[in-house]
């Protein structure tokens, strides 16, 4: 279905030529999105932290065509590999960006965190794009702020779900749920109902597993089609979204490392029992865990983990514990980490324009 309100005028007089550069960091879902019907429409609310160190850079330059071209450039090298990806992002758009149909794009993209650290860079890459494409449209369109930022998410959700979440700071909630005002399917809606310890969360991620993902994000969501426990977990997520929202008004921490906690395990449960199965932890996925839990329940500390759909640990805590958290890592953690790597990220504010100029 097309929406009409996010549907730029055929004629619009775009610029002939320009650049625009933009930074858009990754996310960390508390509340999981897994599970999602066409075209990429969640089946359950999900609330994320926006990262600030991990982002990717992406200059898009545009010359007016008879037709679309695409070169990506990757790091300075030119990357075919991402064409496919890029191109049905482009197909899913058009309808709502018809310029795009009349430009040669040019796009380098990097990003700050190793490229095959395992770390999704969806999030960070689509959104990064959304913002770049959009600013064209915005140089002809006047758009308010609002409007530019939802229809930003709207657009990034097109390319990877998750993308939409990644347009706003500190924190995001995307998905129709009753008890947030203006939440949609559609796009992602900035959340700042949280209170300030919240803020100040520090996320170090520990790298496990380096290689690219042994399930893709569209496998694993296409499992929940038929996943024998799918109602379930739809509704659980829908009670986490409302519970969690309470604890982050009143930032009592222990609720929250009980919720978030038990979001991460439910996840990766219903890789483990999809048809066909597969287990993402890694044995060290396993040590980690053990003795983050150990440390919490010896030194009170109130550390708590998340994962994404692979091995790395996500080690959450707030900035107060930050120096107890880097000595524990040092001593404790980093053996079990491929190379003793690891990424100090914390909660950030979102993108950033960085440059743009039009002929
Ligand atoms: O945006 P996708 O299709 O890559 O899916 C992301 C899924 C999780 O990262 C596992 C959860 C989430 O909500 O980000």
């Amino acid at each position: 279905m097309i929406q009409k309100e996010y549907t730029a005028e055929a004629r619009l007089a775009v610029p002939e030529l320009g650049a625009v550069t933009w930074q858009s960091p990754s996310n960390i879902a508390l509340v999981k999105y897994w599970g999602k019907k066409p075209v990429q429409l969640p089946a359950n609310a999900s609330i994320s932290f926006t990262l600030k160190n991990c982002y990717t850079s992406t200059k898009l330059s545009f010359r007016k065509a008879d037709e679309r071209s695409v070169k990506v450039f990757v790091d300075g090298k030119e990357q075919s590999s991402f064409l496919k990806k890029i191109e049905t992002f482009f197909k899913r758009i058009e309808s709502y960006c018809p310029y795009v149909n009349h430009y040669a794009f040019e796009i380098e993209t990097e990003n700050t965190f190793p490229h095959s650290s395992g770390i999704a860079s969806s999030a960070s890459g689509f959104s990064a794009l959304a913002l770049c494409v959009l600013s064209i449209e915005r140089k002809a369109a006047r758009l308010s702020d609002a409007d530019f930022y939802r229809k930003a998410s709207f657009l990034s959700r097109l390319g990877s779900g998750s993308a939409s979440r990644s347009i706003y700071g500190p924190m995001a909630v995307w998905g129709r749920h009753s008890n947030y005002t203006e939440s949609s399917n559609d796009f992602s809606i900035p959340y700042h109902d949280v209170h300030d310890i919240f803020k100040t969360y520090q996320d170090t991620i520990l790298l496990v597993d380096k290689g690219e993902k042994k399930v893709s994000s569209t496998l694993g969501h296409d499992l929940m089609n038929d996943h024998p426990f799918s109602a379930n977990r739809f509704q659980q997520a829908r009670n986490h979204m409302f519970e969690l929202q309470k604890i982050l008004k009143s930032g009592n921490i222990l609720d929250f490392n009980r919720l978030v906690e038990k979001e991460a395990l439910t996840l990766h449960a219903m890789m483990m029992t999809s048809n066909p199965y597969f287990m993402l932890f890694k044995p060290n996925t396993l040590n980690i865990i053990q003795k983050i839990w150990e440390k919490r329940e010896s030194d009170n500390i109130p550390f708590t983990i998340t994962l994404d759909a692979g091995a790395n640990v996500h080690l959450l805590y707030p900035a107060e514990y930050k120096q107890p958290a880097l000595d524990f890592i040092k001593d404790e953690l980093i053996v079990y980490c491929e190379n003793e790597q690891y990424i100090c990220d914390e909660v950030g504010n979102g993108p950033l324009l960085k440059t743009q100029h039009y002929a």
